[in-house]
């Protein structure tokens, strides 16, 4: 795995984003190699029924939906208190729109702040065992 997971990384740093990546409508803070590099590192586990793909950080959705783009069979989540970069208070409305803009039904947004959204996911199982943390201050992208 270790040696997938850092090709994947080359690949990201070589190639960008995965082909298909819609770029007119995903627009955000992060940039092409490090969406890459997540897009890639969640299909080494988009096959495995038992595994999600868990965000925390999600802003206007660029990472969180351009994974769930790349990986349809992933059920992704993505946790945002929008209590940042959101002066009008208008970022979980555009993450909301462009989920529906590109028909992700696999992309699931907790508008919580990531302490009590990660209890919740804890006591209703969606977190079972942590598999993969890879931690970006001020993100954590987690694939369980
Ligand atoms: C750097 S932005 C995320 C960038 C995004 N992933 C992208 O690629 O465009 C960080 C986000 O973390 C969110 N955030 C900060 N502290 C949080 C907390 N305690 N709980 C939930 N979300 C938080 C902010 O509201 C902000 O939208």
């Amino acid at each position: 795995m270790l040696s997938q997971i850092i090709e994947a990384i080359k690949n990201a740093e070589s190639n960008g984003l995965i082909a298909g990546t819609d770029t007119d409508v995903l627009t955000g803070l992060s940039g092409d190699k490090l969406v890459g590099s997540l897009q890639r590192l969640a299909s080494l586990f988009s096959e495995d029924k038992n595994t999600c793909y868990l965000e925390v950080g999600v802003f206007q959705g660029l990472t969180l939906l351009s994974v769930a783009n790349s990986c349809p069979n992933l059920t992704c989540y993505g946790i945002d208190n929008f209590a940042q970069f959101d002066p009008k208070g208008e970022n979980f409305g555009i993450v909301k729109n462009r989920q529906e803009k590109l028909g992700l039904e696999n992309a699931n947004i907790i508008n919580k702040d990531y302490e009590d959204a990660l209890e919740t996911l804890k006591t209703k199982s969606v977190i079972k065992k942590l598999e993969f943390i890879l931690l970006m201050v001020p993100m954590i992208i987690a694939v369980n």
